[in-house]
C-alpha cells in the first residue's frame, strides 16, 4: 500500500517507519514532502524515497502552494499520507484531496497543548503526564479524530528536549502501529470500522 510521508525534522519517526517495511509491514513508503533541508530529507534520499521539497517561500502564495503540493502528492497516489514533524498547516486543496487519509503524530494528548510547542507548553503547565497522540488531520491544527494516545511520564528534571525525546521513543511505535492498522484494515475509531469521509 503505497504511503507518502511529510516531515521536516530530524526523521525518527519516518526511520520507524521505514523500520517497519523492512520488517514486513504491508505498505511502502513512494516519497518524502519536506518544507526545508532536514535530516528527514536526507533519510529519504539514502533509501532511494523520491523528495518532493515544495517550500511556501517559492510559491506566489499560499493558494498556489497548496495546488502544487496537492498535484506532487497526487502523482504518487497514496492510500494513506502521514505527517510526521511537517511544521506546515495543509490547505483546503490538499484536504478536499486527501482528507480522512491523512494522519499526524503530535507529541502531546490531544485536545490539550495542540500546536508547534506542544512539549514545552505541557512542562511550562507542570503536567505530570503528557504522552503522544495519532490522530486525522482535519481543517483544524491537531483537531482532527483520535485515532490512538499514549501517556508518557514528566520527570521533574526534564528539559523539552529530553520529554520530546522520550515521547518520540513512543510515537515512533504508536505511529508505525497505526499506519500498519490502517493499511490492513482501514480507519477503526473506538474499535469499529470508521467511514473515510
Ligand atoms: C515528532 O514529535 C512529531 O510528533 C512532531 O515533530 C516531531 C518529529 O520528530 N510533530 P522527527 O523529525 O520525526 O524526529
Amino acid at each position: 500500500v503505497p504511503v507518502v510521508v511529510m516531515a521536516s525534522g530530524t526523521g525518527s519517526l519516518l526511520e520507524s517507519l521505514l523500520a517497519r517495511v523492512d520488517q514486513g509491514a504491508p505498505f511502502r513508503i513512494v516519497a518524502l514532502v519536506v518544507d526545508r533541508k532536514c535530516r528527514a530529507a536526507d533519510i529519504a534520499v539514502a533509501h532511494d524515497i523520491p523528495l518532493v521539497d515544495l517550500r511556501v517561500a517559492d510559491h506566489p502564495d499560499r493558494a498556489a502552494w497548496d495546488a502544487r503540493l496537492t498535484e506532487r502528492v497526487a502523482e504518487h497516489a497514496p492510500a494513506w499520507v502521514v505527517t510526521a514533524g511537517f511544521m506546515k498547516i495543509l490547505g483546503p486543496t490538499f484536504l478536499s484531496r486527501f482528507g480522512g487519509r491523512i494522519v499526524n503524530s503530535h507529541p502531546a494528548l490531544l485536545p490539550s497543548f495542540p500546536g508547534a510547542h506542544g512539549v514545552a507548553d505541557a512542562l511550562a503547565h507542570g503536567v505530570k503526564v503528557t504522552g503522544a497522540t495519532v490522530h486525522l488531520v482535519d481543517a483544524g491544527v491537531d483537531t482532527g479524530p483520535i485515532l490512538a494516545q499514549e501517556p508518557v511520564p514528566v520527570r521533574a528534571d526534564d528539559t523539552a528536549e529530553t520529554l520530546h525525546e522520550r515521547i518520540k521513543s513512543v510515537e515512533r511505535v504508536l505511529l508505525a502501529d497505526v499506519v500498519t492498522a490502517l493499511v490492513t484494515r482501514g480507519v477503526v475509531i473506538d474499535g469499529r470500522k470508521a467511514d473515510i469521509p
